[in-house]
C-alpha cells in the first residue's frame, strides 16, 4: 500500500536523519528574497519493485526559522518516517492518506497574509484530502523536489513526473531562474516568468527510475 504523508511540519534536525536524500532541484533565495508560495503536482510511477525499505518522493520549503515543510510521497511498509516527524517537539503532520500509482498529488503551500500561518494543501487527483497550517510568521528560504530512501534498503525510485511546479516569491527577483539541467538525470522543469521573476513556472520535471544508494 502506499502511505502519503502531506503535508509536514518538521523540525530540521530530522532532516539530517536521512538514510539517502537526492535532490534534483535545490532553488535557494538571495538576500531579502523570499518564497511566499509554492505547488507542486507528483504523478506517481510504479510502485517500487521489490517493495523495500521506504522509497520517499518529496517536495518541500525550508523554512527561515525552523521548520521544513514537506509533502511526503512514501512507498513503505513498516517505515517509521512519517510517524518519526510527527513526534519531535514542533512537528506536525497532517492526516496521511493513499493514493494508486498514476495519481496526481499536489501539495500547496502559502503563506497566508490573514493568519501569517503557511496553509498546506494536499490534493489527490483534484481533490482537497488533508490540510495543516504551521509555522507562523516563518519564511521560505530553498525550495526542493527530491527522492530519499528514508528507511532500510530501497528499490531504485520508479520513473515519476513532476507537473506545473510553481514558486512565488515576494519580490521579483530574475537571478532566481536556475539555468541547465537538474540533478540526477532529470529532464525538463524549465523555468519561465511572466512577471519579472517573482512567479515562477516550470515545465515538467521528467525523473527516470533513480537508484538510491547512500
Ligand atoms: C503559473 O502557475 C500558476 C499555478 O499553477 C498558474 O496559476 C499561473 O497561471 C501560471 N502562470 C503562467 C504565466 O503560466
Amino acid at each position: 500500500m502506499k502511505g502519503i504523508s502531506i503535508p509536514v511540519g518538521a523540525s530540521l534536525a530530522l532532516v539530517g536523519l536521512c538514510r539517502a536524500n537526492l535532490d534534483i532541484i535545490t532553488l535557494n533565495t538571495r538576500g531579502d528574497t523570499w518564497i511566499q508560495e509554492a505547488s507542486a503536482t507528483l504523478i506517481l510511477g510504479d510502485v517500487p519493485n521489490p517493495m523495500a525499505g521506504d522509497v520517499a518522493l518529496w517536495s518541500a520549503i525550508m523554512m527561515d526559522k525552523r521548520d521544513f515543510l514537506q509533502g511526503v510521497t512514501e512507498n513503505a511498509l513498516n517505515s517509521p518516517y512519517c510517524p518519526n516527524l510527527g513526534s519531535s517537539q514542533y512537528a506536525r503532520n497532517g492526516a496521511p492518506v493513499s493514493a494508486a500509482p498514476g495519481s496526481r498529488i499536489k501539495t500547496h503551500y502559502k503563506l497566508n497574509p490573514d493568519t501569517n500561518l503557511w496553509d498546506q494543501n494536499l490534493y489527490v487527483d483534484g481533490k482537497l484530502l488533508s490540510s495543516i497550517s504551521t509555522s507562523q510568521g516563518q519564511r521560505g528560504v530553498i525550495f526542493y523536489i527530491s527522492i530519499e530512501c528514508a528507511a532500510g534498503t530501497c528499490s531504485p525510485a520508479p520513473a515519476h513526473t513532476w507537473d506545473d511546479i510553481s514558486i512565488t516569491l515576494n519580490k521579483a527577483d530574475p537571478s532566481f531562474k536556475h539555468t541547465g539541467a537538474w540533478q540526477y538525470k532529470a529532464t525538463g522543469g524549465e523555468m519561465s516568468t511572466a512577471d519579472n521573476g517573482k512567479t515562477w513556472n516550470f515545465t515538467t520535471l521528467h525523473v527516470p527510475d533513480t537508484p538510491i544508494t547512500g
